[in-house]
């Protein structure tokens, strides 16, 4: 094996062979212990400190809060090497609220209470004061990070992680199954002129008030309000588009030199948005989704939902005496918020002159053969894990819109999700059986339902049961879609879940049926950690509940999560030893702290 890498690389010296072989040699042994033990001798502890606090910013050109990190809006990346342990220490400086932070697309292996998920694997940081997140970033990719308490994503809590692939010993090969010559990463989400409490306020009411479609798309937190050079392109609105000035809404430039090949990282934490994502004249390759390596595909534009992560490689080979539009549209809702625009920016020629091309137009909003088409492109690299041939669990999952008591809210086989004070992971690791329902929510739903319909019987009701997954089974999850409450209505939903990756089996129309199985793709599904489910179809995944811990799954779209979209999987949590005091100081589990305290005064 060491033979073909060195000629691959085109090494002929023998003496080079030999040191190079040793070199090799000493990281299989290095990255195996790796695996073993908790951190492999390559392996560093990299220490970041983050201040969470509200500032005044300007992320579509028109001032108002945000929530930002150490001063900065959206947070600062964190970049690190596959292996490294990280460790962020972070500071809750917002006065009045409580805050976590989730490291989406991280598994947390070993360190469930990391997951900075509040309610579920941790109680929210007190004002004041700080909490430890220490996790190792076991793989390579591309991810993010948000707040996962309250709506705080809506309010601008996020920002980048990425994860290279292992230091590289010199002259080793590249361990990446792609080349590129520079990078660039997009973190998209979209905004609002409405404070996340003024969002959640209003969807918690009776009348319902609905957060409306965003004012603005982010591009690494760059957007601009109110500028419609998408919709009618002319040069002369261009002036009232900042395009490159300074201002804290001026677009984050790509700038180029032809004829290379460019890495272009994207992920989106968007709250409502569904996105399209189109360089204008140039082509782009799809190779990574949400931290796993794909079959190369080639696409004029791609689909990205929020909670997706995707690395497209594009080549710039295009005349390089013009710029070019990098657009990205709204997909799947009847789209009021023009596209986010940035320019493709070659050396060759100058910044000030705008693109002589107009911005690509994004597929129509509600062309949904157009994203299956993009969906079903998606497929696993060649070698990459297979899934195992059978299932030991399935769980079916219908999505719908409900009343309870006059409020609106999503449910999942009529169970609209509350969160308990206790936090899940310390209530079920020390049985504090009164924390929650002990009644495990339902595993389908009755086969009469009618999706296409909106949903008849409003005896949905709240609830906090949990789906406990036996260690180590491997568990079918189908989503399966319906209409919502208004006639003629069935949206899309990303799904996203904490812990795992989970292999995508397939998407189909309709109500899902037991012969619907047998076309399950076994070959190659891709392994992902966020699928979308399309209206009125169902969605198909499968993964090993091999990761003791307690795990949110539930719809990456703000607004639905807070009201009620989503499960919670707990898997093997009493074979963990302790967990950290540091985030255990609430409910149950914090008077459970203080009585053992007592106890020994
Ligand atoms: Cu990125 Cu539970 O979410
Ligand atoms: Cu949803």
């Amino acid at each position: 094996m060491i033979m073909t890498l060195l000629q691959k690389m085109g090494y002929g010296g023998c003496w080079r062979v030999l040191v190079l072989g040793v070199v090799l040699w000493w990281s299989v042994i290095i990255s195996s212990a790796g695996s073993v033990g908790s951190h492999s001798l390559g392996s560093r502890t990299r220490h970041f400190k983050f201040q969470v606090e509200y500032m005044y910013w300007s992320p579509d050109c028109v001032d108002g809060l945000v929530i930002g990190i150490n001063g900065r809006f959206p947070g600062p990346t964190i970049r690190v090497r596959a292996g490294d342990t990280v460790s962020v220490e972070v500071t809750n400086k917002l006065d009045t609220e409580g805050v976590v932070i989730h490291w989406h697309g991280i598994r947390q292996l070993g360190t469930p209470w990391a997951d900075g998920t509040a309610s579920i694997s941790q109680c929210a940081i007190n004002p004041g004061e700080s909490f430890v997140y220490r996790f190792n970033a076991d793989k390579a990719g591309t991810y993010m990070y948000h707040g996962h308490y309250g709506m705080q994503r809506s309010g601008g809590l996020y920002g980048s992680l990425i994860v290279e692939t292992e230091e590289e010993e010199e002259e080793e090969e590249e361990k990446e199954p792609f080349h590129y010559d520079g990078e660039f990463n997009l973190l998209l989400s979209d905004w609002w002129h409405q404070t996340p409490h003024e969002q959640q306020v209003g969807l918690s009411s009776n009348p319902f008030r609905w957060v409306g479609e965003p004012q603005a798309l982010l591009i690494n937190g760059r957007g601009q309000y109110n500028c419609s050079l998408a919709a009618k392109f002319s040069n002369s609105s261009a002036a009232q588009c900042k395009f490159t000035g300074r201002e804290q809404c001026a677009p984050y430039i790509l700038r180029v030199l032809p004829n290379k090949t460019y890495r272009l990282r994207v992920s989106s934490v968007t709250a409502l948005a569904s996105l399209n994502l189109a360089i204008g004249g140039h082509k782009m390759t799809v190779v990574e989704a949400d931290g796993n390596y794909v079959q190369p595909f080639t696409t004029d534009d791609m689909d990205i939902y929020s909670g997706e992560s995707y690395s497209v490689l594009f080549t710039t080979d295009q005349d390089p005496s013009t710029n070019y539009w990098v657009s990205i549209g709204v997909r799947g809702r009847l789209p009021k918020t023009p596209p986010a625009l940035t320019i493709l920016h070659y050396a060759t020629t100058s910044i000030s002159n705008l693109p002589p091309l107009p911005p690509p137009v994004p597929p129509l909003w509600n062309n949904h053969t157009h994203s299956k088409l993009f969906s079903n492109k998606v497929q696993a690299l060649a070698g990459s894990p297979s899934p195992p041939a059978t299932s030991h669990r399935r769980i079916l999952l219908l999505n719908t819109q409900n009343y309870i008591n006059g409020y609106i809210r999503w449910a999942l086989n009529n169970v609209s999700l509350l969160l308990p004070e206790t936090p899940y992971l310390g209530s079920i690791r020390y049985r504090l059986t009164k924390a929650f329902e002990k009644r495990a929510p339902p595993e389908n739903f009755p086969s009469e339902y009618d999706i296409t319909m909106p949903a008849k019987n409003q005896n949905s009701s709240y609830g906090n049961g949990v789906y406990t997954l036996r260690s180590n089974s491997t568990v079918d999850v189908i989503l399966q879609n319906a209409n919502a409450l208004a006639a003629n209505t069935s949206e899309l939903h990303p799904w996203h879940l904490h812990g795992h990756y989970f292999w995508v089996l397939g998407y189909g129309e309709g109500k899902f049926r037991e012969e619907d199985e047998k076309g399950f793709n076994l070959k190659n599904p891709p392994l992902k950690n966020t699928v979308v489910v399309f209206p009125y179809g169902w969605t198909a995944l499968r993964f090993v509940a091999d990761n003791p811990g307690v795990w949110a799954f539930h719809c990456h779209i703000e607004p639905h999560l807070h009201m009620g979209m989503g499960v919670v999987f707990a898997e093997g949590v009493r074979r963990l030893g302790k967990i950290p005091k540091q985030g255990l100081g609430c409910g149950l589990t914090g008077k459970m702290l203080m009585d053992n305290d007592n106890n020994r005064d």
